[in-house]
């Protein structure tokens, strides 16, 4: 039997994007967000993620979901929180394509919520981050990707818990490595995109390495570049049956377990950072299990949240 999850969390990246969350600042704002959302057709292009604040002021209960963590390098200032209450990954074929999806989609948002990120993305050369590296070579696939990616059983069946992380290049700087240091940032070869042998522990395909987790952290990543003429990166998206998965292994990016910092923190470091709930689909509509009480928006009273 197929999950009633929302199709484009399955889908590899579209060629174009924008990802769109936002705070409620009024409980007058609650009803009518909800009402756009239980309207909103999210098709095969859009994957919708409520964060904690939001749930838990909807009188919700999604066991697993909470607040992205404040974590932090041995010696450095904590990474950036971005909590918001609604978190949504807009594509489409096209910057145009996209942009009457969000103006279908932001038409309906109650006046006056605060916006948290709102930021365009792209699928640059096939699916490459922008150091060059291919992106999404060992996501898991067909049934695998199902099992990690989508809770499989009980009344949320279908939902995924998604991770987001905008993280800033220092494009220059990477640049200015020889070869085959940019190859040992990442351990794999930017010629080739073969899997380097003697790439040192702090390569990010060591750190990050799905099976060498106990248990396995095998996730679906559905990340895209951004870029201005001064400021490039890569929005990082993963999706999970659970958030410890892509915990564990930021906590080994970051050196937590064995003091070995991952490569990639040398010329990237992380603008953003939010965790939500992605609930399950069915044609095309999200379904507010475990969100909203019996009887729905209408047996609600004003929605207060502390997303901030
Ligand atoms: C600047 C940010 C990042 C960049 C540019 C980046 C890029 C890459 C690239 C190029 C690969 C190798 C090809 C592939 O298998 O996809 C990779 C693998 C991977 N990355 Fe990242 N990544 C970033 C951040 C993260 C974060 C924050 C996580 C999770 C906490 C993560 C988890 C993974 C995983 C699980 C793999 C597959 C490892 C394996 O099993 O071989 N990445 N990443």
């Amino acid at each position: 039997m197929s999950l009633p999850v929302q199709p484009a969390v399955l889908l590899p990246p579209w060629p174009s994007a924008q990802v769109l969350s936002f705070r409620l600042t009024s409980p007058q704002q609650g009803k009518p967000l909800l009402r756009a959302l239980l309207s909103l057709d999210v098709g095969n292009h859009t994957v919708v993620g409520l964060g904690l604040p939001f749930v838990k002021a909807l009188g919700g209960n999604i066991p697993g979901l909470r607040e992205f963590p404040a974590l932090a390098l041995a010696e450095g200032a904590p990474l950036a929180v971005s909590p918001a209450d609604v978190w949504a990954y807009v594509g489409g074929q096209s910057a145009a394509e996209v942009y009457d999806r969000v103006c279908a989609l932001t038409s309906q948002l109650p006046g006056g919520l605060q916006w948290v990120e709102d930021l365009a993305t792209f699928t640059w050369r096939g699916g490459r981050d922008l150091t060059g590296h291919e992106d999404g070579t060992e996501n898991p696939a067909g049934e695998a990707a199902l099992a990690a990616a989508l809770v499989q059983e009980g009344p949320l069946a279908g939902g995924s818990f998604g991770a987001a992380m905008q993280w800033e290049h220092d494009m220059k700087a990477f640049a200015a490595l020889p070869p085959a240091a940019r190859d040992h940032l990442m351990g794999r070869s930017l010629h080739d995109n073969r899997e380097l042998e003697d790439a040192p522990p702090s390569a990010h395909v060591k750190r990050a390495a799905q099976e060498s987790f106990d248990p396995p952290a095998f996730m679906l990543r559905r990340s895209m570049p951004w870029a201005s003429a001064q400021r490039a990166g890569l929005y990082f998206v993963a999706y999970g049956a659970d958030l410890d998965r892509f915990e564990r292994v930021l906590r080994r990016m970051l050196g937590l377990d064995d003091g070995v910092v991952d490569g990639l923190l040398s010329f990237s470091r992380p603008l953003s950072g939010s965790y939500f709930w992605c609930p399950p689909a069915r044609e095309g509509r999200l379904d507010f299990t475990g969100v909203l009480p019996a009887g729905g928006v209408d047996a609600l009273p004003d929605v207060e949240t502390t997303g901030g």
